[in-house]
């Protein structure tokens, strides 16, 4: 990746233990980065530190952002750091089930995880970023975060809540050099949607096809970077299904109506058609032949 000057930065990454994540920290590691790499499962990060180029580089910071203790501990340790430039607010927890369906356990988990988790985690970082006077975060949202999606009630309105606040934070500090990135991927093949929430709170248990067939968390990884690399205050990142984001904005009832007709599974019905005319007629060509 040229241009992107990373050196020696230093970047807290949450939820570094998979996915894009986990593809976050590897790239940002080979780039030259100082990565605090944390979640909660300890062994998949001394796997990531294991693998990546510059293991010297990376320190693991095991860290449930659902626990003030496991936060208090973590920021003690980066406290006594040389600074901190980057967070990237990625740890996240998805959910599948009709709003009648959902248990308000599970509406709850999904707040606690990705709404008060961030910003538990946002309020314990701000003193140190306002005592060095610069500092920036990243905050991995999603198109559930501009627009509601059926069947992702809880998840969208934990993605929304971010934007809230961290608009607040912003302009609570115009004058500092505070920069705020959020973060809107589409469908990228993680194991998100297996492991998201189901009504009863038990997890979905397999990817999704719009995420399997969805973008690579390594190409999901390279775009935020260089979102961030330039300040971007928006990332949207995807394959076709940005175009949604786009006519939502300019109509959100048409978006809706769009998103409720499943269009990615109509595409890939239509794509499937097409080629099963092709190959009926190639095998019509051959048996002329
Ligand atoms: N994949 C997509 O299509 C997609 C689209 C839009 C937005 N996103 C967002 O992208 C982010 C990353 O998701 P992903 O797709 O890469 O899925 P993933 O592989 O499941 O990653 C989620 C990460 O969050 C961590 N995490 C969950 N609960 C945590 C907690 N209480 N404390 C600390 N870490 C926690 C997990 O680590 P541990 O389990 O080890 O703690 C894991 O590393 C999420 O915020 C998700 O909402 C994903």
């Amino acid at each position: 990746m040229k241009n992107l000057d990373f050196k020696d930065k230093v970047v807290w990454i949450t939820g570094a233990s998979s996915g894009i994540g986990a593809s976050i920290a590897m790239q940002l590691n080979t780039l030259g980065a100082k990565v605090i790499a944390s979640a909660r499962r300890e062994e998949k990060l001394i796997a990531l530190k294991f693998n990546c180029p510059n293991p010297d580089n990376m320190l693991l910071l095991p860290l449930d952002i659902t626990n003030p203790l496991s936060i208090e501990k973590a920021i003690v340790k980066v406290q006594s750091l040389n600074g901190l430039d980057i967070v990237l607010h990625n740890a996240g927890i998805s959910q599948k089930g009709l709003v009648i369906e959902n248990e308000m356990e599970v509406d709850r988990k999904i707040m606690e995880t990705n709404y008060f988790g961030t910003v538990a985690l946002t309020k314990a970082i701000m003193p140190l970023y306002l005592k060095q006077g610069h500092g920036s975060f990243g905050v991995v949202s999603s198109f559930a975060g501009v627009m509601g999606i059926p069947g992702r009630s809880a998840y969208a309105a934990s993605k929304h809540a971010l934007h809230g606040f961290f608009e607040s934070l912003k302009a609570e500090h115009m004058a500092c050099k505070l920069h705020i990135s959020f973060i809107l991927p589409g469908f990228i093949n993680t194991e998100i949607t297996a492991k998201g929430l189901c009504g009863d709170g038990k997890p979905f248990g397999r990817v999704e096809t719009s995420h399997r067939l969805g973008m690579t968390a390594n190409a999901c990884a390279h775009a935020i970077i260089k979102g961030i690399a330039k300040n971007k205050k928006r990332i949207v990142v995807g394959n076709i299904e940005v175009l949604l984001l786009s006519i939502h904005r300019i109509s959100p009832s048409l978006g809706h109506l769009i998103i409720k007709s499943h269009p990615m599974r109509t595409m890939r019905n239509f794509k499937s058609k097409i080629h099963r005319i092709f190959n009926f007629k190639q095998d019509l060509v051959l048996e002329k032949q």
